[in-house]
């Protein structure tokens, strides 16, 4: 049955206007007992078509009335919760089998055979979870710091308070009242006298960018499943999506087929709600940390604060695709909601920073600025252990940008404050001038990335980071500049530049010619729910090659908003995914029930970037044979043999590592430029030997795709594995 017939289907079983569906799917078994293949919160129909198990697009339009024969939902749903079922005897007013008091109450608004007398009217949905089912000191929801205070200035202040959320309120320090010596707390705008570490500079303002010759183009694709909150590419192509849940139907997890454009539904066991990732360096995937148990909407799905997750995909075989996240009962050793995450050299996993419980960032016993060490195999180490940036930069300690440098060290950036980080011994190698502007990272985050790594120059790291905002409201102005800085240099300094405009919420994403696409976010504003207006549609492509002035081209624009919540990552095709945006606490698929007029997306994009749109796309090469797909450090090199199209000039050879993505933050996300040796320039049948990464520094253990590029053309890339 074709999309059309099933939303005319549904429609006519229900009686409510404005009926949105975003998970009307194709494939699933209405004869499988259990598991049919449908996202949790729909029904398999006759014609093995999943719809959601509620029709309607807002919890309040749903047929409440509490039903006498036992069955769950609507009219619509013939689901039963057998008293003696899995999941217990009620059913809530969602159609969620259960035995909670949220599953059996009436005034709940429980369905069938409840504990209070029939009538009772159901209560209205929460939009957080109850305080007593989150549990003590323990939210589901997201705190917000809020606009600067107007508060008078404090003890240590020779000045009024300011407006521009540079510098603090009170005591010296920061808006939200820390004390520090960094500009953060005391720069541009202190009310409290000099800082040892105030740039001397002002940040730049914005600056025009004339427009690309070849801006390539944006279309509209398919549907993500789940609002994509987290978003990684698979070894088998694929790319896997997680949020918390979504519209009272309760769908956590999609794995997305950018071939046919269609998603599988896959389970896990605890809140991943604003997690963090990163790749084991077998090649399966690493997610943890998240938030409080669902168990006021579904029981099914348990604390995520400690969980750890891994999601496991072959490129060879396809036996795997589908299989839900396995939680085999690993925990963190402490609690972090927005930890970052970085794959070390010998594979183990570096884990930073946290909230213990999503409660208010300014009160110090909430934070977890600490990291802890996972095993190569993803299991704690089971110390977390303070970092002094980290512990500095409070309230802006969450969802640091992280990048591993070929030296081995971290480079480490939180609030506008960053240092290289020796793991082995512990310590801080070398600190930076703070970044001038606003702050970088969480809840004003711009975007961070480090440019490609090439044999050329020695695999000399830089570090870019661009956009932030400056304190926690819809209200907030966003920061057009940008610094770049290569932390491995001696007396490494800052080199600013700026976007066309001010941007919270931007993302970076490496391109396998060597260029850098920023996009998705907003003008205005900042992270969190209804906390951003203003989107930014327009795509800015960044020459990292070019003279400093004339970097930046814009590319094409979406019509689509990429608020909190988007995503943006490269497929093997070397196009870029754009998806997600949901901007509210819980999802809403309506345009008009969010205070901004926005709602949560699942339209999945994809934008063709200059090197694919035009002529180009008749030039890539193609019949690419790599003569091995394990690659060892060091030692290896491989021959690649291709068909380039005539005259070609130039071949590069990309080794890109996308990594996971959240929150406008690429957790391990690198690319190398390979040396090469035995291009003919013009012929077209070429075999080229490729030097492998020198060592684990330049290239950690792990999945990677190779993507032969000529004249800038690149071709469909391949999973290797680089160890
Ligand atoms: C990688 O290691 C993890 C943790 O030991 C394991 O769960 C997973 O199955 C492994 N993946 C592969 C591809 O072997």
């Amino acid at each position: 049955m074709k999309l059309s017939a099933v939303i005319a289907l549904v429609a006519t079983a229900c009686t409510s206007a404005n009926i949105i569906f975003p998970f009307v799917q194709p494939t699933c078994n209405h004869e499988s007992v259990g598991w049919t293949g449908c996202l949790r919160g729909q029904q398999c129909l006759e014609d093995n078509t999943c719809v959601p198990t509620y029709a309607t697009s807002s919890f309040e339009s749903r047929d409440t009335t509490p039903r006498t024969d036992g069955r769950c939902g609507s009219d619509f749903s013939g689901a039963t919760c057998a008293p003696k079922g899995a999941y217990g005897g009620c059913c809530s007013k969602y159609g969620h089998c259960g035995k909670t008091l949220d599953h059996c109450l009436v005034s709940n608004g429980c369905q069938s055979g409840c504990t209070e007398p029939a009538g009772t009217t159901a209560a209205p949905l929460p939009t957080t979870a109850p305080a007593s089912v989150a549990g003590p000191g323990v939210s589901n929801s997201e705190p917000v710091i809020g606009p600067l205070s107007s508060t008078a200035a404090g003890d240590g202040a020779t000045g009024p308070v300011t407006t521009d959320g540079t510098c603090g309120a009170s005591k010296g320090g920061t808006m939200y009242g820390f004390c520090g010596k960094t500009s953060a707390h005391c720069g541009e705008g202190c009310q409290s006298g000099p800082c040892s570490q105030a740039p001397i500079s002002p940040a730049p303002s914005a600056a025009p960018a004339p427009q690309n010759s070849n801006p390539g183009s944006f279309r509209t694709v398919g549907q993500s499943g789940v609002p994509a909150m987290h978003a990684a590419l698979l070894p088998n192509g694929r790319v896997v999506f997680l949020d918390k849940l979504s519209n009272g139907q309760y769908a956590y997890s999609a794995e997305y087929d950018p071939e046919s454009n269609t998603y599988t539904p896959l389970a896990y066991k605890t809140n991943a709600f604003c997690s963090g990732g990163s790749f084991l360096s077998n090649g399966t995937v690493l997610n943890v940390g998240g938030n409080a148990p669902l168990t006021w909407l579904d029981d099914t799905v348990g604390n995520g604060f400690q969980g750890i997750r891994y999601l496991t995909r072959s490129s060879s075989d396809a036996s795997q695709d589908g299989e839900n996240w396995n939680e085999p009962g690993n925990q963190l050793n402490t609690a972090r909601w927005y930890p970052t995450l970085q794959t070390m050299p010998d594979g183990s996993i570096f884990v930073a920073s946290g909230s213990l419980n999503g409660l208010n960032p300014t009160v110090l016993a909430n934070n977890n600025p600490t990291y802890e060490i996972l095993s190569a195999e993803g299991v704690t180490l089971g110390q977390s252990i303070t970092m002094q940036l980290l512990v500095k930069a409070q309230p802006y300690y969450m969802y640091p940008f992280i990048h591993l440098l070929p030296d081995g060290t971290l480079f480490v950036f939180v609030s506008k404050s960053s240092e290289t980080f020796d793991v082995a011994n512990q310590k801080t190698t070398k600190s930076f001038p703070d970044l001038p502007g606003d702050y970088r990272t969480y809840p004003n985050a711009g975007g961070s990335v480090m440019l490609p790594l090439s044999a050329q120059n020695n695999w000399t790291p830089e570090v870019m980071i661009c956009g932030g905002g400056a304190y926690q409201d819809i209200t907030s102005p966003t920061d057009p500049s940008c610094g770049r800085i290569a932390p491995l240099v001696p007396n490494a300094a800052w080199e600013m530049d700026a976007m066309p405009e001010g941007r919270g919420m931007v993302e970076a994403v490496l391109l396998p010619d060597g260029t850098v696409l920023w996009v998705n976010g907003a003008q205005k504003g900042a992270e969190g729910f209804n906390l951003a207006t203003d989107p930014a549609f327009e795509v800015l492509i960044y020459n990292p090659k070019a003279t400093l002035g004339q970097r930046w081209t814009t590319g094409a624009s979406s019509t689509i908003p990429r608020l909190y919540h988007s995503v943006a990552l490269l497929l093997l095709d070397g196009t870029l995914m754009i998806a997600g945006s949901n901007p509210d606490q819980m999802p809403v698929v309506a345009p008009d029930v969010d205070p901004q007029g926005f709602h949560t997306e699942f339209a999945v994009e994809i934008y063709t970037p200059p090197y694919l749109s035009g002529d180009n796309a008749n030039r890539r090469p193609t019949a690419i044979t790599l003569s091995k797909l394990d690659i060892e450090t060091g030692v290896s090199t491989f021959t690649i043999s291709f068909t380039a199209p005539g005259n070609a000039q130039k071949v590069q050879v990309a080794l890109y590592h996308g990594g996971f993505v959240t929150h406008a933050v690429h957790m391990s996300h690198r690319m190398l430029f390979l040396e090469t040796q035995g291009w003919k320039a013009g012929a077209t049948e070429q075999t080229i030997t490729v030097a492998g990464p020198p060592n684990n520094n330049v290239a950690p253990p792990g999945p990677y795709v190779v993507y032969v590029v000529v004249d800038g053309v690149p071709g469909v890339g391949q999973f290797v594995m680089v160890s």
